[in-house]
């Protein structure tokens, strides 16, 4: 079911330090070749000391705003998605509102980690079918806190982003025209944080015993990736009533080019029409698919009407996609 609503503008934004797959040959027993290989990543950006969630995210949404012309004043809800929240309370949501003065916004976070952009626009939308008009998704993460630069079966994956949107009105047939989220929480454990929260919170056992970092099965975690970006994608494309071969660009979370270029194949979606930028970005979380999305859309490779498949992935385990008709402003 089409919901009238659509993309108005984009951004991104990454902190300025790179750390390479060189950089972290010295940090842990690693190579450049391993990481290439099994990841496709080269690069990422880490953020300094000094920049938290809300900064990142104030940058993409700056950016957003203005590629999608609509003052700060008119936007009507703001919803972060984020697993690295500034402190557990006030959302990070919140921080962002009142930095760009959008004094009309309601504003709160989403916790559905990689996925939580995807959960973003799908909440952002069904608020739209309730009247908000203008909605301001920020997927951004800060997820070089959460990681354990010692251990290189998780340090060389993850990168630091922010991306957003403005969410607004469209024609007719454009915009997301169908859509899905979705969670297996029987899986919640392969991928989390064990420390940090209501159950272990911060106390010096749990920073000596390395709990508040994260802790993956990579192994499990790729296949469900893999099996669950075919079914989610098969399922919005089947709602929308198209096969794989309309979508113009397929633009998945950037977790591993690996699972990227299976989903793809199994899809019947050709490596021309696959968006991929994990090789400079690394995986960053919930800023991954607005990011794509976002350098999609700058390098001009998104033209009016083209069909875009988006999937994210998470833990949760988590998951969404959209299937999106680019462009039909009517604003
Ligand atoms: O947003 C969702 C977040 N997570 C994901 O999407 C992750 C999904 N999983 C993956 O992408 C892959 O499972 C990884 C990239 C994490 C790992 O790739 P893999 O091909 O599944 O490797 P593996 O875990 O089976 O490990 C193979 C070998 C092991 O050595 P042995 O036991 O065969 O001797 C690891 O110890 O590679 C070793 N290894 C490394 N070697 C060099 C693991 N990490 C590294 C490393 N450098 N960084």
């Amino acid at each position: 079911m089409a919901s009238n609503v659509g993309i108005y503008g984009l951004g991104k934004a990454v902190p300025g330090r790179v750390l390479t797959n060189k950089d972290l040959e010295s940090l842990v027993d690693t190579s450049d070749q391993w990481i290439t290989t099994r990841t496709g990543i080269k690069q990422r950006y880490i953020a300094e000391p000094e920049t938290a969630a809300s900064d990142l995210g104030y940058a993409a949404a700056l950016q957003a705003l203005a590629d999608a012309k609509v003052p700060a004043a008119e936007i009507d809800l703001i919803i972060v998605a984020t697993t690295t929240p500034d402190m557990p309370f006030p959302a990070t949501a919140c921080i962002i509102q009142d930095r760009l003065n959008a004094r009309n916004a309601a504003a709160f976070d989403v916790s559905a980690a990689c996925s939580g952009f995807m959960y973003g626009i799908e909440i952002g939308q069904a608020m739209m079918a309730l009247g908000y008009k203008r909605v301001l998704v920020i997927g951004v993460d800060v997820i070089s806190r959460l990681i354990d630069y010692e251990d290189r079966s998780t340090c060389v994956l993850f990168g630091d982003g922010a991306g957003a949107v403005v969410l607004g009105p469209v024609k007719p047939e454009y915009g997301f025209v169908a859509s899905e989220i979705g969670a297996d929480g029987s899986g919640a454990m392969l991928l989390h944080v064990p420390a940090g929260g209501s159950r272990i919170p911060a106390q010096i056992a749990s920073i000596e015993a390395k709990q508040h970092y994260v802790r993956m099965y990579g192994r499990e975690v790729y296949k469900f990736a893999v099996r669950i970006v075919c079914e989610s994608a098969e399922r919005v494309l089947n709602k929308a009533g198209i096969t794989a071969d309309a979508v113009r660009w397929f633009v998945p979370h950037q977790a591993n080019v690996r699972i990227i270029e299976a989903a793809a194949q199994r899809l019947g979606i050709e490596p021309g029409r696959v968006y991929i930028n994990v090789d400079r970005y690394g995986n960053t979380s919930a800023a991954s698919v607005p990011i794509a999305l976002a350098e999609l859309a700058e390098a001009g490779l998104a033209e009016e009407g083209a069909l875009i498949l988006l999937v994210g992935f998470g833990a949760g385990l988590t998951w969404g996609s959209a299937v999106l008709r680019w462009g039909g402003y009517s604003k």
